[in-house]
């Protein structure tokens, strides 16, 4: 399905153009990109819906599929005031900042010209997409839309993260959020968050091995073969895991996480 941003890639172009005078926002030129490759992922996702053998039934949904792609356009433009005010993306140190981007393309009217039907599930997507679990209760359509966006946006971070985890790049610290660099130190309970088959929480984060854990967790909960694929195709998920440390303790979640990363490579069924 074509779903044509021109305008509307135009109108985040000119909004993130009001954010030129923060200083040091080399962190917020990433979210830029990061942006742009989130809509890749998302456009994919949609393309891939009809091969998709649990998801068909959405492949000829044109509000749907035109609401995944919106809201993955608009999921993170809540960074740049956020940055602008608190100098961190740390939601929690914060403010929310998927909320922020719900303001921001209700206040702005972003999506101008757009049915209420596609604006009220770009708007789902965009306040749910960092949730750390979503309602039973959210209709169909939403979860759809939401679920969209959280699969291309954890796509991206990974790659994102890669860079970050094993360089001492400029904008580390507050990719990373800012956690510790101790190479062989992580938190137990985000390893055994692993071996219980749980996503681990942001706010449990206390070294950079406890991101490597955390990202491996998150194949858990996507819901794109597509994206289950790309990811496992990418090699990303090997350079994440590749940094943790020896330790046989440690030895358990590694294995794990390394068969779920095989369960994406084989696109579903029952998770290891
Ligand atoms: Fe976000």
């Amino acid at each position: 399905m074509n779903i044509d941003l021109s305008s509307y890639r135009q109108r985040f172009l000119d909004y993130v153009s009001g954010f030129r005078d923060v200083p040091d926002a080399a962190p917020l030129r990433l979210k830029v990109e990061h942006t742009f490759r989130v809509v890749e992922h998302a456009q994919r996702i949609v393309d891939s819906l009809a091969e998709d053998a649990f998801e068909t039934a959405w492949a000829e949904n044109a509000d749907v599929c035109r609401a995944v792609v919106l809201a993955a356009l608009y999921h993170d433009c809540g960074r740049f005031p956020q940055f602008r005010r608190y100098r961190t993306f740390l939601d929690a140190k914060s403010v929310n900042h998927a909320l922020l981007s719900f303001q921001t393309i209700r206040d702005g009217d972003f999506l101008r010209g757009e049915t209420r039907r596609v604006r009220h599930l770009v708007q789902c997507g965009v306040l749910l997409h960092n949730r750390y679990a979503l309602s039973s209760k959210l209709a169909p359509e939403a979860r759809f839309v939401t679920d969209a966006v959280r699969d291309s946006d954890k796509l991206d971070i990974f790659r994102v993260m890669v860079g970050y985890l094993d360089h001492a790049l400029p904008e580390r610290d507050a990719v990373l959020l800012h956690v510790q660099d101790e190479p062989d130190r992580w938190t137990p309970k985000i390893a055994e968050d692993v071996m219980e088959g749980r996503v681990s929480r942001y706010t449990d984060l206390k070294f950079v091995n406890d991101f490597r854990l955390l990202l491996g967790t998150w194949t858990l909960e996507l819901r794109f073969a597509a994206t289950r694929r790309a990811l496992a195709e990418s090699g990303l998920m090997e350079s994440v895991l590749s940094g943790l440390p020896d330790a046989p303790a440690l030895l358990p979640a590694k294995k794990k996480l390394y068969a779920l990363l095989e369960h994406c490579r084989e696109g579903g069924g029952e998770r290891p």
